[in-house]
């Protein structure tokens, strides 16, 4: 191919406009990085107020309509800001103009027309592959990231000319986009594509199978998630689909962008350091404990959480050794939201404790970088993780993770066992089996080398000193398109 192939990447959030987990990171940072690899990269977005609204120098690509339950769809195309790429934007007012979360209501409902807003998403992007959207961009690959963009790749493999490619991305098997079968002509998908062998699962449809069944690659965010999805016991019901797709499934490690995750730039912190000013780093664990209530003791370990507080995350795992750890004259500071029983269960314990534990349930940046930055370890418990994002920001923060040995976890971090410490590799604290017990004797192992300071500095360094750079996954990105794409012998 003589000019760049074009790329559309497809998704349902983009970190800095809107986003409510990594998702959202990954669409802020690979693209670009894409760009960097030599494609000509543009994104499909719903038209959500947060993208809408920015949206400049906006250029009216098509109207369709109705259709998806919508009178009117117009496709635009404009530039968002703090984005470098080109991105359609579907305005389509009655699917998308709401206050509030891409999925949820304010109450945690899903949106009653999440498949009509979900699907309409996936067929504008086949539509850009088949060229009859925007008649002077026709994508040659269409790459969709989870479910909402799952039918992406049914649209194309049932077009009786698919001329184009489409690359499926797994962030997380457990949400399986599930819609009733009424709606097929909603969603303007045949009945026949209603199967077993097509997008039924168990009765409904189901937007994530649709993506993994059709799709010409299946990819996923670490190489041991794509082997535990292969199993029933992490495959979620769709073990069986990804082990008859197991030569197209790739595993691709998500990367950090360290514009944004950087401990000498980063302008959230009140004091910033790097692996040459180490010491500066208990400034900010001190300006941590303060801004939050706890003691400031520099002797203490302090754990951080950032995270969503759902059975994914094993925070409950977490809330069952943390009194045997405060006793030990650890704190924790937890930043999340989601679960009742869990944010009950954080309270309890702040309200016992509070100069040893402060929760706050709220979703903000600035105060989620300070706690990366600012503890002495970042817990991610996982009871599974299809890669974390911030046990590797802790990485670079000099914040070592306390991680499950699952998916992305095992992928990242090196536990500091007498091995490793003697060879100089240790980045963090592993535990294997998901039970508070496990999770307490690895952070008994990070209190003592926490006591020890040259040995904990020696790991700090270590982890610091992990590039887990966005341009390394791209590569890999990369390497999958130009096989996809290359002419068939
Ligand atoms: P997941 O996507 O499963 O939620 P990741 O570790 O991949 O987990 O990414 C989570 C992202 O969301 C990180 O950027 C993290 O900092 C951010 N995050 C999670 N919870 C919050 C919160 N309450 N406030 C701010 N950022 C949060
Ligand atoms: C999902 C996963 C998480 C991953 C993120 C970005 O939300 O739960 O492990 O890091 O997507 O790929």
């Amino acid at each position: 191919m003589t000019s760049a192939a074009r790329i559309l990447q497809v998704g349902a959030e983009i970190f800095p406009l809107i986003k409510t987990g990594g998702l959202g990171d990954v669409l802020g940072a690979l693209p670009q990085a894409l760009v960097r690899q030599g494609f000509d990269v543009r994104l499909l977005l719903p038209g959500y107020p947060a993208l809408r609204q920015p949206l400049t120098d906006v250029q009216q690509v098509c109207t369709l309509g109705p259709a998806f339950g919508a009178a009117s769809i117009e496709i635009l195309l404009g530039r968002l800001p703090g984005i470098a790429l080109p991105a359609y934007v579907i305005d389509a007012p009655s699917l998308y103009e709401r206050a509030g979360n891409p999925y949820v209501d304010d109450q945690g409902k899903e949106w009653a027309d999440n498949a009509a807003r979900f699907g309409l998403l996936g067929w504008v992007a086949a539509h850009l592959g088949l060229g009859d959207i925007d008649r002077s961009w026709r994508a040659h690959l269409v790459h969709g990231h989870d479910w909402h963009a799952g039918l992406a790749a049914t649209y194309l493999a049932l077009h009786p000319q698919p001329r184009c490619r489409s690359v499926f991305t797994v962030h997380n098997l457990a949400f399986a986009g599930l819609f009733e079968r009424e709606l097929l002509p909603t969603l303007l998908l045949p009945e026949d594509s209603f199967g077993l062998d097509g997008i039924e699962f168990h009765g409904d449809g189901s937007m994530l199978k649709a993506g993994l069944q059709y799709a010409d690659a299946i990819t996923t965010v670490s190489p041991t998630y794509a082997s535990e999805i292969r199993t029933p016991e992490f495959g979620c019901g769709l073990d069986g689909v990804i082990a008859q797709r197991a030569e197209q499934l790739h595993g691709i490690l998500n990367g950090v962008d360290y514009e944004i995750w950087n401990p000498a730039t980063d302008r959230q912190l009140e004091v910033r350091f790097d692996h040459k000013r180490i010491a500066l780093k208990a400034a900010a664990k001190a300006a941590l404990q303060k801004q939050l209530g706890l003691a400031v003791d520099p002797g203490a370990l302090l754990i951080g959480v950032v995270s969503r507080l759902t059975q994914q995350k094993g925070i409950d795992l977490l809330l069952q050794a943390l009194p045997a750890l405060l006793a030990d004259g650890a704190q924790l500071a937890l930043l999340g939201s989601g679960d009742a029983i869990l944010e009950n269960g954080c309270r309890a314990l702040a309200t016992a404790a509070p100069s040893q534990v402060a929760v706050r349930f709220a979703y903000d940046e600035p105060l989620a970088h300070r706690i990366i930055g600012g503890s002495d370890v970042i817990a991610v418990p996982s009871r599974f993780e299809p890669c974390g994002l911030t046990q590797l920001y802790g990485l670079r923060y000099g914040t070592l993770p306390l991680v499950r040995r699952v998916g992305g976890l095992a992928d990242t971090v090196i536990d500091a066992d007498d091995a490793s410490l003697t060879a100089g590799t240790a980045t963090g604290f592993v535990f294997d089996a998901a039970t508070p017990a496990a999770l307490l004797l690895a952070a008994r192992r990070a209190v003592a080398l926490h006591r020890q300071s040259a040995g904990w500095q020696k790991v700090m360094k270590r982890a610091m000193a992990q590039d887990f750079s966005w341009d390394g996954a791209a590569s890999h990105y990369a390497a999958l398109y130009r096989e996809l794409l290359a002419p068939s012998t």
